[in-house]
């Protein structure tokens, strides 16, 4: 799969009139991961949104918290020019500091296993405390997702595949919220989904 899937006709399919996800909806997710690290009292003063489309996550953050230190990457030369992200593959690319919240939304589905894995990496080494990870699995595709709206032409693992990996450097806290594991967040036993 490469990066020329992800030019204007792909942008204005799944993100013009009916947007997969809105901006509003996006908007009350981003307001309870950046509340949760308030409560945990290890508070969000940098964000990296990978492979950001149209950037749902990051326009929030410039808007709502703009002291917070926002960086946004897509490998998409459309999206990026669109949207004024940065262009970068994930596969291939990790920032020089770690940020501490990195979100990655509906982008792994559509990386081969062997860029997964390496993306997956990136990610790790990206995130100094917390990731929002996010990926069309096979069994989102046959029970939660509008298959009429959604780009089924992807990768598909299962969820099983992607806790496995992250599960050796995050603590699941469910939502789609991981925690870096030797960060200072103290999770209680109920807290964390095992
Ligand atoms: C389904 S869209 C998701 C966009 C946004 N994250 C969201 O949740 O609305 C997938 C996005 O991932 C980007 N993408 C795909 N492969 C990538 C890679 N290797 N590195 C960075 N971005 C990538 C695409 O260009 C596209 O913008």
């Amino acid at each position: 799969m490469t990066n020329q899937k992800f030019d204007k006709t792909y942008f204005d399919r799944y993100y013009g009139k009916q947007p997969v996800r809105s901006l509003n909806e996006v908007a009350h997710l981003a307001t309870a991961v950046h509340e949760l690290a308030n409560w945990w009292n290890s508070p969000i003063r940098s964000v990296l949104e990978v492979g950001a489309g149209p950037g749902d996550w990051s326009t929030w953050y410039r808007t709502v918290r703009p002291h917070v230190r926002v960086m946004s990457v897509d490998v998409s030369e459309h999206a990026c020019a669109t949207y004024g992200h940065e262009q970068r593959d994930i596969a291939t690319w990790s920032p020089h500091r770690p940020f501490d919240l990195v979100i990655c939304m509906d982008v792994l589905q559509y990386l081969d296993e062997a860029r997964a894995v390496r993306a997956l990496r990136n990610l790790t080494k990206a995130t100094r405390t917390y990731l929002y990870f996010d990926a069309l699995t096979m069994f989102d595709a046959r029970h939660t997702v509008d298959r009429s709206s959604t780009d089924l032409n992807a990768h598909l693992r299962s969820g099983d595949w992607y806790r496995r990996r992250l599960s050796r450097h995050f603590t699941q806290t469910g939502v789609g919220l991981w925690v870096r594991k030797g960060s200072q967040v103290v999770l209680h036993e109920l807290e964390r989904t095992r």
